[in-house]
């Protein structure tokens, strides 16, 4: 493994690491990464405060998923052609260990969580406050715009890091294609309900569950991911008021939600409470740790904190602390309104808390106050990823792995403006073509592989670096970040075989670019 020189005091200067033998392993000097992230050309403008880095977290986490998976992680699945590949990598482990073969594994369906999907989001949320403590951490003490990538390179060595970077794509692009497909069917069915029809040709994907639609593009999904571009280029500040302003709004409609809605609870709805018992818990906190991914991408702020090391760990923690209290109460009105079994199909599994307010006759105030904070949470939850986006290629760029042009600054506005357009058309344009629908899950999985890649991190760097300047510090490491890597671990095979199969191709594409390109571009392969 790569080392790095245990200098234990904090240097100005940027220190080489000692492991000049073999590129792939070598790993970044913090004291460079920090040194870099301050030259002139590269500086970011720094506005951020605890407040919006809380903000930006609540942004990032509260977006559709809440609104949409809530229902169907209760409610369970039912395949009509049972697959291999739809079965969950540890059911097919265990049935294998247990009869040598996988015929037993779940391969029909997915067990309802049932009103227990409410202990599912604790559990969740336990799993993410270990990785959330981790990155924290790294967060207080590498304060740099590449958030776990930046990471892996001080840790890790390069290829980590690439590998990270190039997995990060799939928690920011993926997770974002899919919320913007999702914001336009949301928003054309709410014009609909006004008597507006979008055509149906330049508003739905062209291709979706493995066919043709005869549409030309999905204009909406294309023109908000755009606009919120142009807002993101303009500056980091404009992009953190709006963000708060955004935040304001959905949080208010979670909390009328909470409201309306737990006067409209029947109890009874509550029995059985775990209708599949902890198989239902865990496979329904499979599913909605998609509402949780987001916290990490407080720490892409880094470089634009005013007080990144005091700051960055209260925007992560308090911003996870906040959504799993919301989340917790959205599962148990849900479900207290209306029978598990009610969400698992038609509109009641695409949109389950307008559909119970509309059922059980809340006033349609109400269901627009909900709608609104709907559209707004996916908004806020683009607005961020896209901003992460960029900052995690504009850090790969600063490094030499990917072309400069990507670590480009705007001379006013000094943001990076480059990154910030290519993430536009890497999310606008899929989102514009096809509904990736169950491709999603390789957000879940290249997310939870960089927690568990951060939180090695932290066990890595306190083994080699004791002394470093730590502003915030992950109480009882190793255990902490050994049982984040358990958990996010426990949960990638919680996940199917094909979400699997896809994201060892992705990875492996991922490698022949660096094998083609970015070993050679390196600033370590220039020294060689
Ligand atoms: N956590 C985000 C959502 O739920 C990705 O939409």
């Amino acid at each position: 493994m790569a080392q790095i020189p245990s200098t234990n005091q904090q240097t100005t200067t940027p220190v080489e690491p000692a492991n000049s033998g073999n590129q792939l392993l070598r790993c970044k000097s913090i004291d460079k990464l920090i040194a870099e992230a301050d030259e002139p050309e590269h500086r970011l403008k720094k506005t951020l405060g605890p407040w919006s880095l809380t903000a930006l977290g609540i942004g990032a986490i509260i977006g559709s998923g809440i609104f949409v998976l809530t229902g169907t992680a209760a409610a369970g699945e039912h395949f009509e052609a049972p697959s291999i590949l739809h079965a969950q990598v540890l059911d097919l482990i265990s049935n294998f260990l247990r009869t040598g073969s996988t015929a037993g594994a779940l391969m029909h369906g997915r067990p309802a969580a049932g009103p227990s999907i409410a202990i599912s989001f604790i559990l969740v949320a336990f799993a993410c406050s270990f990785a959330g403590l981790c990155y924290a951490e790294l967060a207080s003490m590498i304060p740099i715009a590449g958030s776990a990538y930046t990471y892996s390179y001080a840790t890790l060595g390069e290829i980590f890091a690439w590998i990270i970077g190039w997995d990060l794509i799939l928690e920011y692009v993926v997770s974002n294609v899919a919320v913007a497909v999702g914001f336009s069917g949301y928003t054309k069915a709410q014009l609909a309900a006004f008597g507006i029809n979008l055509p149906d040709q330049w508003a739905s994907p062209v291709w979706a569950s493995g066919h043709w639609t005869g549409a030309y593009f999905n204009v909406p999904g294309f023109l908000i991911v755009f606009i919120l571009t142009l807002l993101l280029v303009r500056g980091v500040r404009e992009s953190a008021e709006a963000n708060n302003v955004m935040v304001a709004i959905k949080i208010g409609a979670i909390l009328t939600f909470l409201v309306v809605g737990g006067m409209l609870i029947n109890p009874a709805n509550w029995k059985p409470f775990a209708p599949s018992g902890f198989a239902g818990i865990v496979t329904g906190g499979a599913i909605v740790f998609f509402t949780y991914i987001g916290f990490d991408s407080v720490s892409t702020a880094a470089e634009e904190c005013r007080t990144p090391q005091r700051d960055l760990p209260i925007g992560i923690i308090a911003s996870l602390i906040i959504c799993t209290i919301l989340y917790v109460g959205v599962a148990v009105v849900l479900l207290g309104m209306m029978k598990y079994t009610t969400f698992v199909s038609g509109k009641a599994a695409e949109a389950p808390v307008a559909y119970a307010l509309q059922q059980l006759g809340a006033h349609p105030l109400f269901r627009s106050i909900i709608v609104v904070g709907a559209l707004t949470g996916m908004i806020s939850s683009l607005l961020v990823f896209q901003y992460g986006q960029a900052r995690i290629w504009y850090a790969m760029s600063r490094d030499g792995l990917l072309p400069k042009l990507f670590s480009a600054v705007h001379p006013k506005f000094k943001t990076p403006h480059w990154s910030t357009w290519i993430a536009c058309f890497a999310v606008g344009i899929p989102a514009g073509m096809v509904d990736i629908g169950d491709a999603a899950d390789l957000s879940n999985i290249g997310t939870l592989f960089a927690f568990v890649l951060v939180s090695l991190g932290v066990i890595l760097l306190r083994r080699r670096q004791p002394d470093r300047k730590r502003a915030f510090r992950v109480p009882f490491v190793p255990w902490f970040p050994l049982i984040s890597i358990v958990l996010c671990g426990g949960l990638m095979t919680g996940l199917t075989v094909i979400t699997w199969i896809r994201f060892v191709v992705w990875l492996t594409i991922g490698l022949i670019i660096y094998i083609f390109y970015s070993r050679h571009h390196s600033e370590f392969a220039a020294k060689r």
